[in-house]
C-alpha cells in the first residue's frame, strides 16, 4: 500500500476509449454470474446490493434446477441458463466468475471474447503460465478484467496506506500474516488438485498481495514447508518470503483452523495490526502501536467487504474513475509469488 502503484493498464484514456459504452446514472450495470457458488451467495450478492448501481440479470449453472433455485433465493428475476447462455445475453455487461480455479481460464477467456467486463475469482489461474495466457486474452479484449482481490479497494486499506505514508510506523520491514479457515466438507473444491485446490492456491495470495502492496516491490526468495496429510494438495503451508532491503513476509495459511486472517505490519517506529485486512467485518479493527501508545480504529462501516470493489467497477464503467488493480497489472506478480512459495516448499506428507 505504498504510494506510486501504477494505476490501471487502461487508465483514464481507457475509460474514455470506452465512452460509447458508458452507462448513464440511471442504468444499472447488468451482471451475470457463472455458477451457483457459495462465495456468490455469501459475499458478492450482498455486496452488490449494498453497492447499488448494478443488478444480477443472469445466472449460469451446469444444472438448470439448481440455477433456478439459486436465482429464486438470491437474485429474483434473473434469467437462468448455461454459462454460454449467460455470456450470450446482451443485458449482461459484467460477468462475475466464482467457478473452481481450474475453470477460470476457460470462462474468463470466453467472457472476454463475448465482449464482457469480468470480475474473476482468485486465483485468476493456477500457476503463472496460465495467468499469463489469460492476460494475453485480456489485452486484446474490449472488456476489462479484475481478479477478485477486493481488499485494496477497501477504506481500511486506504487508511493503512495513509498511516504508512505518513510515517506512523516508520519503515515497514516485516509482515506476519496468516489466513486460515476450516473446510469441513470432504467434497469441497479446495481438497482436490484437479480443481486447483490447496491452501497456497486458495489463501496464500492474500498475505502475498498485502506484502507486495505494503513493500511496493515483488518477492525475491522464499523458504516454505507444506503439509499434505494424505490429501492431494497442501492443507497447510508456512513460508518465509523475502523482499529486497531485508523486508520479509512470514506467512501461514491452511484449511484446518478456525477462521483467522490477522496481519501485523512491523516497522522501524511502530506497528499496525489488522484483525482482518482482506474482508473486514463489523468486529474488525486496525490498531496502531507506537511506543506506549495504542490507537484502535474501525474503518469502512458495515458494508460487505466486496462493496468498495464493486462500486469501483461501476464507476469505471460509468467513466467516472480510471480503473485500478486490473488483472493486467496485478495478477501476474501475484501468480509468480504463489509459484515461488509452491516451488520452494518442502513437502511433509
Ligand atoms: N475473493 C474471495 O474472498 C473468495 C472467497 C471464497 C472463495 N473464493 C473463490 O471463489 C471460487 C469459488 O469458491 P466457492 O467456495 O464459492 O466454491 P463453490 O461453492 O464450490 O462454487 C463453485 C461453483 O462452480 C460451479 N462448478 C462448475 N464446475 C464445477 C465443478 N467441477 N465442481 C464444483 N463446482 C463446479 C458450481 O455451480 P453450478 O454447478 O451451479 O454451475 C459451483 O456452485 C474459487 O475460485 C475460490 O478461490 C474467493
Amino acid at each position: 500500500m505504498t504510494a506510486g502503484r501504477p494505476s490501471g493498464h487502461h487508465g483514464t484514456a481507457g475509460a474514455a476509449r470506452r465512452g460509447v459504452e458508458t452507462i448513464t446514472e440511471q442504468a444499472a450495470v447488468g451482471w451475470g454470474i457463472l455458477g451457483t457458488a457459495n462465495i456468490a451467495r455469501a459475499a458478492f450478492l450482498p455486496a452488490l446490493r449494498a453497492a447499488g448501481g448494478g443488478t444480477v440479470v443472469a445466472i449460469g449453472s451446469r444444472d438448470a434446477e439448481r440455477g433456478r433455485a439459486f436465482a429464486e433465493r438470491e437474485a429474483p428475476g434473473a434469467r437462468v441458463g448455461s454459462y454460454a447462455e449467460v455470456l450470450a445475453d446482451d443485458r449482461v455487461r459484467c460477468v462475475y466468475i466464482p467457478l473452481p480455479n481450474h475453470l477460470h481460464r476457460e470462462w474468463t477467456a470466453a467472457a472476454l471474447a463475448a465482449g464482457k467486463d469480468v470480475l474473476c475469482e482468485k486465483p485468476l489461474g493456477v500457476g503463472a503460465p496460465e495467468v499469463a495466457a489469460i492476460l494475453t486474452a485480456a489485452q486484446g479484449a474490449r472488456g476489462l478484467l479484475w481478479e477478485a482481490f477486493v481488499f485494496p479497494f477497501h477504506p481500511q486499506s486506504q487508511r493503512c496506506r495513509e498511516l504508512i505514508q505518513a510515517g506512523a510506523i516508520g519503515e515497514p520491514l516485516e509482515i506476519v500474516a496468516g489466513f486460515h479457515f476450516r473446510v469441513r466438507s470432504p467434497e469441497n473444491i479446495r481438497w482436490f488438485a484437479g480443481s486447483g485446490g490447496g491452501a497456497i492456491n486458495d489463501l496464500a495470495g492474500y498475505p502475498l498481495n498485502l506484502a507486495r502492496l505494503v513493500f511496493g516491490t515483488e518477492p525475491v526468495a522464499a523458504a516454505a514447508v507444506e503439509r499434505r496429510e494424505g490429501h492431494e494438495v497442501d492443507v497447510e503451508t508456512q513460508a518465509l518470503v523475502s523482499f529486497l532491503a531485508g523486508r520479509r513476509l512470514l506467512l501461514t495459511c491452511g484449511l484446518q483452523r478456525a477462521y483467522d486472517a490477522e496481519a501485523r505490519i512491523l516497522g522501524t517506529e511502530g506497528w499496525l495490526r489488522l484483525s482482518n485486512p482482506y474482508h473486514p467485518g463489523p468486529a474488525d479493527v486496525l490498531e496502531l502501536g507506537r511506543g506506549t501508545t495504542r490507537t484502535i480504529e474501525r474503518v469502512g462501516g458495515d458494508d460487505p467487504s466486496f462493496t468498495p470493489a464493486i462500486r469501483h467497477i461501476h464507476q469505471v464503467l460509468a467513466g467516472e474513475e480510471a480503473p485500478r488493480h486490473l488483472a493486467v497489472t496485478d495478477a501476474l506478480p501475484i501468480a509468480r509469488a504463489l509459484d515461488l512459495v509452491r516451488d520452494r516448499a518442502a513437502r511433509l506428507e
